[in-house]
């Protein structure tokens, strides 16, 4: 076929089909090297992250610094697994605690009032006590789940 009438493709991309399927050794012997330690890279992050990694032993996890929340504040946290809300209080110097956001009635977020110590549904009028969780007044027909709270250094867990 004369250069003239070959179709266009040809002229942008010209590769005749025989040679479109020829893999040399060299460069196969480098595509297998790469895809091998592209491959152990990948293994050695993953083991790394779990020996290194102590935010995830036994089910705690890194909710916040001390830093973060000043005394009378409150932070609201995701659970990393479940996504379940959390609120996370600094009630004194060295005391944090942590409950379950949702409120035990219909779920409604519950928010904390450093003023009365409690935490607050504002969906029926629901009151816990701050300290323990317990409900103080309105409809929630339990108290809410408590979450422990671990200190280490600057790092607050909860578990
Ligand atoms: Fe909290 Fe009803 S949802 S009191």
């Amino acid at each position: 076929m004369k250069k003239k009438d070959e179709p266009h493709y040809k002229k942008v991309f010209p590769i005749e089909q025989q040679e479109e399927h020829k893999v040399s050794r060299r460069q196969f012997i480098s595509f297998v090297g790469m895809g091998s330690l592209i491959a152990i890279a990948l293994s050695w992050f993953k083991v790394n992250e779990k020996l290194f990694n102590s935010e995830n032993k036994n089910g705690e996890f890194k909710a916040a610094t001390t830093n973060e929340i000043p005394v009378g504040k409150s932070k609201n946290i995701s659970h990393p697994e479940t996504h379940k809300p959390i609120i996370l209080i600094h009630l004194t110097q060295d005391n944090y605690v942590a409950y379950s956001q949702s409120c035990t009635h219909l779920m409604c977020p519950v928010h904390y009032n450093n003023t009365k110590q409690q935490l607050v549904c504002p969906c029926h009028e629901g009151y816990f006590d701050v300290k323990n969780g317990d409900v103080l007044k309105g409809p929630p027909p339990k108290p809410l789940p408590s979450y422990d709270v671990r200190i280490q250094g600057k790092n607050i867990y909860l578990g």
